[in-house]
């Protein structure tokens, strides 16, 4: 085990809550969200995960914050040292998880880097809806491209991970986020002027309740955990370096409020652009990839618009891959006293062979599992299963067998005011639990 001296920590208060946010904030945001939200009916998909990330999600969030404030280790280290050696299976469902997610994040990341130039080979001036979608099934049917993008997406996250936390990961974050909060209000503006977009704004914010299953409700945790970056230790590690007196619930809201504002911003581009042009909702992972250069081409510059938005979209993909790639190689410095350097590439490389099957199954090559593609399999797998366990195991942790930590966390051994420690401990103990299992059953159909 090393010194905590040795360890990271973040150079200001700002920078902790960039690179949480920078973490949350990604493609489960702008990717995922909308694509999901498409194939779950709508707006009644919404409600459920706004409703998800500000009871369960936030209080999971300061959960994972405070064991990696008290545990100052990696997720396994943080959960052993809190609550004894068998404690640490929680650390390790995440380190699978995050290990399972980065294998195919960096496929659609991928897509994020090969985007930015196709902006500018003839994607934005071919501003019918058909061609764009021909385009991006040429994309992702091409095994060379889609490897080439992978590895490179891959290399990228490498190297800033590489560099350690607060080096690399804060000063990406200073200037992509507030840059691509910009540019996304912009594109609210042209979408929303479209003709025929008001049938879009329907569909996203009007719910309609006949649409409700267990099985949307189970998409939606799915979604609140990944957009969060929760159930997986990304936050127990963010939060192992933290210095002590941190309002964690202050930042925990803030970075909740702030992934569910892209989202929702995200939303309002595409699904008024969708119902302009006529496109399908429920079109599937290509949806972002579809949408958005429609919208470009009916602006004038699309194609530095274009460019603009898929390098912010990059950058914030990249942030997001970064703590991925954090949870795994942290462990493997803090447990098995790894080089950083040997453990980033080791692990990088290793990971992205394993994401092979994901990046080849959107069309080069036929791989089904259950009925799904490759990629699909293993976010449901990683989303839907293995963060709701890892947050079902946290709640609990923290809710029955921690929580003096928890408190004393929290408020900084009471140098921090919390005045709603009651209710963040009930969230813990029950709702969280029941809710995370009863949404299993129903989602599941068990
Ligand atoms: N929250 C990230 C996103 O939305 C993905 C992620 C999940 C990152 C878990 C870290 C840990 O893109």
């Amino acid at each position: 085990m090393k010194a905590e001296s040795s360890r990271g920590e973040w150079s200001s208060k700002i920078g902790f809550i960039l690179a949480a946010a920078g973490s949350a904030i990604g493609l489960g945001s702008i990717w995922r969200f909308p694509y999901i939200t498409g194939q779950s009916g709508g707006a009644v998909f919404v409600l459920v995960y706004l409703f998800l990330v500000f009871t369960i999600g936030i209080s999971l969030m300061m959960a994972e914050i405070v064991i990696g404030k008290k545990g100052r280790l990696n997720a396994v280290g943080s959960f052993r040292r809190l609550g004894g050696k068998h404690w640490g299976l929680v650390g390790w469902i995440g380190v699978i998880a995050a290990f399972v997610i980065l294998s195919y994040y960096g496929v659609i990341g991928g897509w994020t880097m090969a985007y930015v130039l196709k902006s500018f080979t003839g994607l934005i001036s071919t501003s019918g809806s058909g061609e764009v979608a021909k385009i991006f099934e040429a994309f992702i049917s091409d095994g060379k491209q889609m490897l080439f993008y992978q590895g490179l997406f891959m290399a990228a996250t490498v190297i800033v991970v590489f560099r350690g936390v607060s080096g690399g990961i804060e000063r990406l974050c200073t200037f992509c986020m507030p840059a691509l909060f910009i540019l996304m209000i912009l594109l609210i503006g042209r979408a929303l002027t479209l003709p025929g977009a008001m049938e879009g704004v329907v569909f996203f914010l009007k719910p309609d309740f006949s649409k409700l299953s267990g099985e949307v409700v189970l998409s939606a945790m799915g979604q609140a955990f990944f957009s969060l970056s929760l159930g997986i230790g990304a936050m127990v590690i963010y939060g192992s370096y933290l210095p002590d007196k941190t309002d964690i619930p202050k930042a925990s809201l803030q970075i909740c409020f702030l992934t569910f504002m892209i989202s929702l911003m995200a939303g309002l581009i595409i699904f008024p652009s969708l119902f302009a042009f006529g496109m399908e909702p429920g079109a599937g992972a290509g949806l972002t990839f579809i949408t958005l250069p429609v919208v470009f081409a009916k602006m004038p510059g699309g194609v530095l618009w274009a460019a603009s938005f898929f390098v912010l979209f990059f950058f914030a993909a990249l942030t997001s891959s970064v703590s991925l790639l954090e949870v795994v190689v942290s462990y493997m410095i803090d447990s098995l006293g790894w080089d950083r350097k040997k453990a980033t590439i080791l692990l990088g490389v290793l990971i992205s062979v394993v994401g092979i099957p994901s990046a080849l199954s959107q069309g080069a090559v036929t791989i089904n599992v259950f009925g799904v593609s490759f990629l699909d399999a293993a976010d449901f797998f990683a989303s839907n299963l293995l963060m709701p366990a890892g947050g079902f195991l946290t709640a609990v942790f923290i809710g029955w067998v921690a929580y003096s930590a928890g408190f004393d966390g929290i408020t900084g051994g009471g140098a921090v005011p919390f005045r709603h420690k009651k209710l963040w401990m009930f969230i813990l103990r029950f709702i969280a639990p029941v809710c995370i299992l009863v949404i299993f059953i129903a989602g599941l159909k068990w």
